[in-house]
């Protein structure tokens, strides 16, 4: 047998990508920017046994549902395939929060998944090469293998290969993260099916593509700055057009519920009032405001009060994907 464990955290997407260029590689359409948060995230073990007939998958304890084991062994068919491993894995795998909550990412799961599997398979470490294989698993996944500020872009346009990338390490800034969860609910769709529907039916979809690259070159200016009123309003400009193009789409969705909303106009009091803060969400309904170290406690209390917000956590920049054992 052959057997590792790693560990990934979640990152947040400041910059987003929704839509890919090819659905059979899961190819994403644009580049993204993100920030790789400290306490959420995955730990995943894999264990290549000579003796298994296929792949299993436990998930928070639980034989996890046979779409989600599918998907996880279409990754490790790649890894096999690139590592020459001949084996099948079991594989077991816990989130910092419940899968349910809406908060657990397909990006950490991806990105422990796919180091656990390589690690485990004995083949020699390589980024792109682990950047490749966790971008099939999800879009998103590649950019939790480093910590914090990093750009992704697609294959080929990048240049010299070099499509993931560390803009800043999460030393660089102290921000904070502040997320306001609200009340779970399973996001419907999911982000793969909503991104072809927006793609296919949304009329503004060659607008999000024609503008997503100066929101890239102003938020990889205001990182470097350390900028956050730039970076703040470039995060919830392309965080809104994304959410522009699904209720957009025919037939329309939207991940928000009415806290939502309420956590935006909150968000946008404060900075009437002249508190540097900002917001962004992703495929559900829960907001994570940016802000600086020190307002932290104050917007964290702030949120606790909206109606229909459950619970806030405060998170900081923290380091990429890591091996555990
Ligand atoms: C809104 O990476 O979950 O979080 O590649 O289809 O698995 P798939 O999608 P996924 O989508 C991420 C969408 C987003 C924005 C982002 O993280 O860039």
């Amino acid at each position: 047998m052959k057997a590792a464990r790693a560990w990934a955290p979640v990152n947040v997407a400041l910059v987003k990508y929704w839509g890919k260029q090819r659905l059979d590689e899961n190819l994403p359409a644009t580049g993204s920017l993100s920030l790789t948060l400290t306490e959420l995230g995955t730990s995943t073990e894999v264990v290549f046994d000579p003796a298994l007939d296929g792949d299993s998958l436990v998930l928070d304890g639980r034989p996890a549902p046979d779409a989600a084991r599918q998907r996880v062994s279409a990754v490790l068919e790649l890894v096999r395939q690139a590592s020459g491993m001949g084996w099948f894995a079991r594989v077991e795998s816990r989130n910092t929060v419940p899968t349910a909550s809406g908060l657990a990412s397909s990006a950490s799961a991806f990105a422990a998944l796919v180091l656990a599997a390589w690690q485990a398979s004995g083949a020699r470490r390589d980024l792109s090469r682990l950047a490749e294989l966790a971008r099939r698993g999800s879009g998103s996944a590649p950019r939790s293998l480093l910590g914090g500020f990093v750009e992704l872009q697609p294959p080929g346009s990048a240049g010299d290969g070099g499509w993931l990338r560390q803009l800043a390490p999460a030393e660089h800034w102290p921000l904070r993260l502040v997320v306001a969860v609200l009340a779970a609910g399973s996001k419907r769709p999911g982000s793969t099916e909503g991104m072809e529907r927006s793609r296919l039916t949304s009329p503004y979809y060659q607008d999000w593509l024609a503008t997503h690259p100066a929101d890239m070159s102003r938020a990889r200016q205001a990182v470097a700055r350390r900028d956050l009123q730039q970076l703040g309003e470039v995060m919830e400009s392309s965080c809104l057009k994304m959410h522009a193009l699904t209720i957009s789409s025919r037939p329309p969705f939207l991940y928000w519920r009415p806290a939502t909303v309420a956590v935006l106009h909150q968000v946008w009091e404060w900075r009437r009032g002249g508190l540097p803060v900002f917001f962004t969400m992703d495929a559900g309904p829960h907001v994570k405001v940016l802000c600086n170290a020190g307002d932290a406690r104050r917007v964290a209390e702030g949120l606790s009060q909206v109606p229909g917000v459950e619970r806030v956590l405060v998170e900081r920049p923290g380091a990429g994907a890591r091996v555990v054992s």
